[in-house]
């Protein structure tokens, strides 16, 4: 933390390659510079000369490691500090004045007392470093639904990243104007420079981190942290937690969705809007690529991580993906389970944290099915297969920008969004959740995406195999109270002539050996296809107490036999007993929502008791 009580130094003169109209912009940067007291300005242009430069200058300071221009052109990697290494759930606060406002789901701080606190942190921070400006838009430039933020930030890390996950630069700055509104986003790492100290490659404080949202007055101050969501200021505080605000306000929705297209060989296409915890295989599901059997099918992406969701005037909901780029976990990413995602990897890449091989070229665990030989590890040291230790981070990752993705839908940059006629929400579930339920109405449907679990992986915090209950996979990113959030979900389905259908899935239930029975990844296409059928009308289903769910004979088993019509019953199966436990477990659940859960949703709990009662 800087102490730092000397002399204050005038600002610098900033360096800017294009002229600024807003005053409100200007005083904010100006009044940033006189807190921090950067030895440099910087405004960013978004320029492709400009990211490369900033990554030469980092190369040169050791926070960078260009990749063999061979095997991987245009591409870094970078290894943080062993302690900066995800987001910090319980470093992230949201700031309202009434402290039940922010709801159980959320770490609290008084907004008054937090400024005094950050203000302290703030002050001196970037000494010794380059203060940039980063304007950038989520969601395509010029948008109705888009939202404009300027990332303050003193991490060059943080600028060549936001060029490839946001629309960065001097465009933005044109769309803002003279009187245009931004949500100002003022991140340090928290490590100013006294004159003469060396720096580190990944400077951050190991000691203090504050990630917090001020809903009120639609602002973010992030101190302390180099890594992804905690500095990357668009992504998780502004398109979810402060846009989740805005929306509530103004009638839309800002999810934690992926947005896909599935056309069929007769062109009909439907979008589907999906939420799954983390450890679900979001990105792969986003850019599943059909079986070979499917032929004629096409499944397209418009986002991996993100989804803004408005009532359009033609009784339907539209959804845009806020980002433009992807930062997806490297582990696991294969040619077998996201052929997309590694062939959007070949170039142009920032890598954060994962293993270098020896031709300088990147792996991590699960990329091929052995490992090489020899390695140097995310944090620099030696690494051989028998080492016993991880070569790349758990949660190490890749930022790439999405026009590199093959599967990229044609309308992702589209200004209107695309329709969404189906929600999807899934989980990780070894019983209890059937592989896919369609709700009875809206209604019906908020109650599953509310009371949506997933059960913890080693990766993940808590006890293995613990049920985390995540509502529509939003629970760290809702930047409000929970029974609010539950409240606006159901008041949208009711303003809407034509809501999506919706849906939940469960791709992880396992037999008596404790084995996965579902194949997943590419054959989660056969429930794709169910679902579109169902959304056009055309897939047949049977009626049970959850919902509508398919018989063995409703889903496309061709070219696969390996899950046979005990096996899938077995999937289907709802298992009375464990269910009652399951909706006990959601009352606990809503309880804590106290008088803000909306009485839709208990009742629903009660019929479903009473119902699975009579089985
Ligand atoms: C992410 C997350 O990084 O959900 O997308 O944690
Ligand atoms: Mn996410």
């Amino acid at each position: 933390m800087p102490t730092t009580d000397s002399l204050v130094k005038p600002a610098p003169v900033p360096n800017m390659s294009y002229e600024v109209k807003n005053q409100h912009l200007l005083d904010w940067v100006a009044s940033a510079a006189a807190l921090t007291q950067p030895d440099h300005i910087y405004w960013c242009d978004g320029s492709q000369e400009e990211y490369d430069r900033l990554c030469a200058e980092m190369v040169a300071a050791g926070t960078f490691i260009k990749l063999n221009e061979k095997k991987r052109p245009g591409s870094y990697l970078a290894r943080s500090e062993a302690s900066d290494v995800a987001r910090v759930e319980d470093r992230t606060f949201v700031c309202t004045t009434i402290k039940e406002d922010c709801g159980p789901n959320n770490n609290w701080m008084e907004p008054e007392t937090a400024r005094i606190i950050l203000k302290d942190f703030f002050k001196g921070s970037m000494r010794g470093r380059t203060m940039y400006v980063i304007p950038f838009s989520m969601g395509p430039l010029g948008s109705p639904l888009s939202q404009i933020g300027v990332e303050i930030t003193d991490s060059p890390y943080v600028a060549v990243n936001m060029k490839l996950m946001t629309r960065m630069g001097k465009t933005v700055i044109g769309v803002l104007g003279e009187f245009g509104t931004y949500v100002p986003c003022f991140h340090s790492v928290g490590h100013p420079l006294s004159p003469g100290e060396k720096d580190v490659p990944w400077p951050s404080d190991p000691e203090h981190k504050y990630i917090c949202h001020f809903p009120e007055t639609r602002e973010i101050w992030s101190y302390g942290s180099g890594y992804g969501g905690n500095a990357l200021l668009g992504k998780k505080c502004l398109a979810l937690r402060i846009a989740s605000n805005i929306g509530k306000t103004d009638g839309w929705l800002a999810e934690h969705m992926l947005i896909m297209g599935v056309q069929s060989p007769q062109g009909e296409k439907s979008y589907v809007a999906a939420a799954f915890p983390s450890a679900c295989g979001k990105t792969n599901f986003a850019m599943l690529i059909p079986p070979k059997s499917f032929d004629g099918w096409k499944v397209t992406t418009v986002g991996d991580d993100i989804a803004w969701i408005r009532p359009g005037k033609d009784g339907r909901l539209y959804a845009i993906n806020p980002e433009a780029g992807y930062f997806g976990v490297a582990p696991g990413t294969s040619a077998k389970t996201n052929a997309n995602a590694i062939a959007t990897l070949e170039k142009n890449c920032i890598f954060t944290n994962v293993a270098l091989t020896p031709d300088g070229d990147v792996w991590w665990e699960g990329l091929t099915d052995e490992p090489p030989a020899e390695l140097t590890d995310w944090q620099g040291r030696k690494w051989t297969p028998d080492c016993g230790r991880k070569a790349a981070h758990p949660n190490s990752r890749f930022t790439v920008s999405a026009t590199q993705c093959p599967s990229l839908d044609d309308q992702w940059d589209n200004q209107e969004g695309v329709p969404v006629s189906a929600f999807v929400f899934g989980g990780r579930r070894a019983s209890v959740i059937p592989l896919v339920v369609q709700a009875f109405n809206w209604a019906f449907g908020v109650y599953m995406a509310a009371t949506l679990g997933s059960e913890t992986t080693a990766a993940a915090a808590g006890k293995v195999g613990e049920v985390r209950r995540d509502p529509m996979a939003m629970l760290p990113f809702c930047g409000y109270h929970m029974g609010d959030y539950f409240d606006h979900w159901l008041q949208i389905g009711h303003k809407v002539e034509n809501p999506p259908r919706m849906f939940c899935v469960n791709w992880f239930r396992t037999d008596s050996d404790g084995k996965m029975i579902w194949p997943g990844f590419g054959e989660n296409m056969r429930v794709l296809k169910w679902i579109a059928g169902r959304v056009q009308g055309t897939a047949g289903s049977a009626h049970t107490v959850l919902g509508w769910m398919p018989r063995y004979k409703d889903i496309d088993w061709t070219g696969l036999e390996s899950v046979t019509q005990e096996q899938f019953d077995e999937l289907m199966k709802i298992d009375t007993a464990l269910w009652q436990k399951e909706l006990e477990s959601h009352g606990e659940f809503f309880a804590k929502m106290k008088n803000r859960m909306p009485e839709e949703l208990v009742l629903i709990k009660q019929m479903l008791t009473l119902s699975l009662a009579r089985l």
